[in-house]
Order: structure tokens, then sequence, then C-alpha cells
């Protein structure tokens, strides 16, 4: 009997995926390279040791594979994101009949997704760009998923990847049709900018609460007592990970200091830069992490320069309003993003809906994502809305505090620091940029618009 779904990849995440539809039932093949130097094949050890896969077909070459399903073929690839996902298009081709549809399930880049969506379209096969968050374990139970492409298309393949997805608090699932071509990826790639930015706000409030004189368990304590006002999946780890002994010490005190990344957030960055889209936080938090990485250079500037942060003298319920003042403009600007490329890119995209696959399975889901689903459906700017609005005033005094005590203590708080620079030239009625428009006229007769002159005329002056 003909499959009706493939997987191709068994990585981490292709094997919970694999586990994760055959639990619900479907009949799937999955495919995986012979790996030189293992004594059994791959995809046929994996079939062999999951219960739930004794009706499944396991393959390592790939012809066997693609004729192993129905057609049209549905085939998901859960390959590292990069060129191995255009090797494996490649390898692929020369077996695929018109109409079969490739759904790409890794960490792609959009603007690649958009290229391979042209490129299979001029062989008649169907490219779908799919985001999936939740990590091995969200792979497995049920993960966000974040479909681009066509709709029709996608239609074919809905009922496999809603089955799979995670369900939110209505029971519905964690999955929805993103919007054309390449959209599935940028969503999941903001949603990876705005994790950067939710794990460096812990960093910064954990380092905060550290200078201030807790341990680890006191703030793991504390953390855990934020719950019912800012709960999310990133703080509950982030409780466990200060929790987590090693000997008589604290494990994350034998944590080298420097952050990795597999580049969305850089990705995210660009992306803003290229949009015009003003997601600074996200790029603070990526560029936190780049600085982490000059560690020796850091050992040895904190010498020459004599940075020693002391004692910090704040309230502890000022850092839990500054974190979640911070988080506010984090939602804000990674939404706005998506909202500026849906307008470029002539995406129909429902921001709301995205808030709400983000509600459960994937690493930003938070209790504020929640409230955010009605606040979307309003606006897709969360600070046009009432409510938050009063929030964002009611705790902007104390992130006041927190940043300025960090400033004057010397201890680094980026993305802090830059929620509340950023709401600061958000809102300002009456900015310096006259003089940035002026100085291009100067150097560069690039003209400006007058303020008493409303035609919209740009002008220019001989400064000289
Ligand atoms: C997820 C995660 C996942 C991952 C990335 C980011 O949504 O499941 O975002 O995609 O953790 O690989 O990793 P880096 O921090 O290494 O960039």
């Amino acid at each position: 009997m003909k499959s009706e779904f493939g997987l191709f990849g068994l990585g981490v995440m292709g094997k919970s995926l694999s586990r994760n539809l055959a639990q619900k039932g479907f009949n799937i093949s999955v495919f995986n390279r012979e790996v030189k130097g293992t004594e059994e094949d791959v995809a046929i050890h994996f079939k062999n040791s999951h219960k739930e896969l004794d009706s499944a077909q396991a393959f390592s070459d790939i012809q066997g594979f693609v004729n192993s399903l129905q057609t049209p073929r549905r085939i998901m690839l859960m390959v590292n994101a990069g060129k191995i996902t255009d090797y494996v298009i490649e390898d692929l081709i020369p077996f695929l009949s018109e109409g079969d549809i490739l759904i790409d399930g890794g960490n792609s880049n959009y603007i690649k997704t958009k290229e391979r969506y042209d490129y299979l379209k001029s062989k008649n096969i169907h490219f779908i760009g799919v985001g999936v968050s939740g990590g091995e374990q969200g792979a497995l139970k049920g993960p966000s998923i974040m479909p681009g492409g066509n709709k029709e298309i996608y239609n074919l393949v809905k009922p496999y990847l809603e089955s799979i997805a995670a369900k939110d608090d209505n029971n519905l699932p964690c999955c929805t049709y993103i919007g054309e071509e390449g959209s599935g990826h940028f969503v999941k790639m903001v949603h990876n900018g705005i994790e950067y930015v939710e794990m460096q706000l812990l960093a910064e409030v954990f380092t905060i609460l550290k200078t201030m004189g807790k341990t680890p368990d006191e703030v793991a304590d504390i953390l855990e007592s934020w719950k019912p006002k800012a709960d999310s999946y990133l703080l509950g780890i982030t409780v466990d990970i200060l929790r987590k002994k090693d000997g008589n010490d604290w494990l994350i005190n034998k944590i080298v200091d420097k952050a990795g990344n597999k580049g969305t957030g850089n990705w995210t960055t660009i992306a803003a830069a290229q949009l015009g889209a003003p997601s600074t936080l996200i790029a603070s938090a990526l560029f936190a992490r780049y600085t982490s990485f000059y560690k020796d250079e850091r050992l040895q500037a904190s010498i020459n320069l004599n940075i020693n942060p002391s004692i910090l003298n704040l309230e502890i319920e000022d850092v839990c309003n500054a974190y979640q003042f911070a988080r506010i403009i984090n939602h804000y600007q990674g939404l706005k993003l998506i909202s500026e490329a849906g307008k470029s890119y002539g995406w129909h995209l429902n921001l709301s809906e995205i808030a709400r696959i983000w509600t459960n399975g994937c690493i930003i889901k938070s209790d504020f994502m929640v409230e955010l689903i009605p606040v979307l459906k309003e606006d897709d700017n969360i600070l046009k809305n009432k409510l938050i609005i009063n929030r964002v005033k009611a705790l902007k005094p104390s992130i006041n505090k927190v940043v300025s005590e960090c400033v004057l203590k010397e201890l680094t708080a980026p993305c802090l620091s830059e929620s509340v620079n950023f709401l600061n030239a958000y809102a300002t009625a009456n900015s310096s940029a006259n003089i940035i428009q002026a100085q291009r006229d100067y150097f560069g007769a690039h003209t400006y618009q007058r303020t008493d002159d409303n035609s919209g005329k740009f002008h220019h002056t001989n400064w000289n």
C-alpha cells in the first residue's frame, strides 16, 4: 500500500515529526541517507525502534521512497537549512511528477523559499515553506506550524499539518495558513527574533537580580512568583535552569558566557533593515550575543576600563515591571515587522491568527501572546490599544528606574535599555530628525520638507 505522506530527513526534528504523524494514524514513508560507519540503515533502525512506526515504510534510496507515496506526493523535507535543502530538492526532482508537493519544514531563509517556490513552479512542482517551532519535544507532542505558499496546495497538506500541531486554549490547531510563498518562513524567522529578545530579557533580569545579591535559587523563586503576571515557556525553563545544581554549585555558574546562534536573528535584523522597520530590540539581542563572543577582549577591557558593576539599589517589583514593559515593546516591534513585510511583499497576513498559533507549541508561547489575539483583531499596532497603552504608562516609571540604575552602576542591559529608549523615540512628537534633514541638504542637496508648507514639496537651501 502506498503511503499518504513522506518525511525526508531523520534528524532530531524529522524523527519527532515522523513519530507524531504516525501516532495520529497516518501511513507514512520515511527517508534518510545511509550514514557511513553505522551498522544498520538509519531509517530502518528508526522504524524498528518505535512501535507507532510498525506500518511506516523506511527507505535509504530516494527512488524507492518517492515511489512509495500516493500521488500527488506530499514530501516534507526536514534537512539542514541552506545549501543542503537545494541539493535535496535536486536529488528528488528526477523522481517527482507534476503536481507533487514539497514541504520545507526547516528553518530556511524566506528569500530562499521565495526563490525555491518560483524555481519549482517552473517544473510544475508545488512548494510550501513551513516554519516549525517547538524543538524536539514540540515536534513530537505538537509544534506550532507556520505554512506559506499557494493556498489551494496548502489545503492538500492541511489535514496532516493541523493534526500534528499543538492545540490552543480552544482546542484549535496551532497551525494556520500564513500567506503567499516565503511568508511562513518569514513569520518563523520573526518568531525567532522575538525569541532572541525574550531570552535576552530574562538573561538581563537574572544579571540584575544577581547584582542585587540574589543566588540563582533566589532568582528562580522570584521568577516563579512572576508567573501570574508574566508567564511564558521561556520564563518557565529559565526557572528550571537556575535551579539546576552541578556538584556544590549551580550549573549556570559553570556555563561559559558566550552565546551561539544559528542565523535566524541575523536574518531578522537584515530583513528589518531592508524593510525599514525599527526592530531595535531584535538587533540589540543579536548584538548582545555577538558581543558575548568577544570573551577575551571583554576580560581585558573589564580590567583596562575598570568596569565592575556595584550592588544595584532596586525594588524587585520594579524589575518585574521593567521586564513586562520590555516584553510589550518586543512584541510590538516583532509584529510590526511582520506587518511591514506583509505590505511590502503583498502577503495577506492575519496577525491575530499568527498570535493564536503562537500560544502553544512554540518557544515564545506566553500568557501575553494569548492576550494579544483580540488586540490584534482591532489593529496590527498593539501600541494603539487602550489597555496596552495604560499598561505601558503604568510600567514606565519602573523601567525608567531600572535602566537608570543599571547605567549608573555600569551594568549592561541592552534590551531593557533599548525598550525604553525606543518608546521614548516612538512617542516623541517633534524629533531631532530635522537636524539630520538639514545636514543631508547641506552636504548633499538631498532636500527637506518644511513645517510651514503642507503641500509635501521638497525644498533646498543654499546653506553657504
Ligand atoms: C524554535 C526555535 C528553534 C531554534 C533555532 C534558534 O522555534 O523551535 O526557534 O528554531 O532554537 O535553532 O536557534 P539559535 O539560538 O541557535 O539561533
